[in-house]
């Protein structure tokens, strides 16, 4: 039992057309970092009245990067 190339690479399209990117984009926060980034740097500077150090900036973004994932397992 063979399936035909044909078949092998309209499975494989379709894998990759549809619940790949959804999946990709429901769970990177790749194209709002800026939004994200200022919105950190507000907050921060309404807090301590001081930008944030790219450092800090970098870890949290790190840290969101890590909870949204581990958030979106949990509450399924
Ligand atoms: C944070 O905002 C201030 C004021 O707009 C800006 O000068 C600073 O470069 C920003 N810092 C970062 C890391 O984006």
């Amino acid at each position: 039992m063979g399936v035909s190339t044909p078949t092998a690479l309209l499975s494989l399209a379709l894998c990759l057309s549809g619940g790949f990117q959804q999946g990709y984009v429901a769970s990177v926060l790749n194209q709002p970092y800026i939004a994200v980034e200022e919105y950190i740097n507000t907050s921060w500077i309404e807090r301590f009245d001081t930008p944030i150090d790219r450092d800090w900036l970098n870890l949290i973004w790190s840290a969101l990067n890590i909870a949204y994932p581990l958030a979106t397992i949990l509450g399924q």
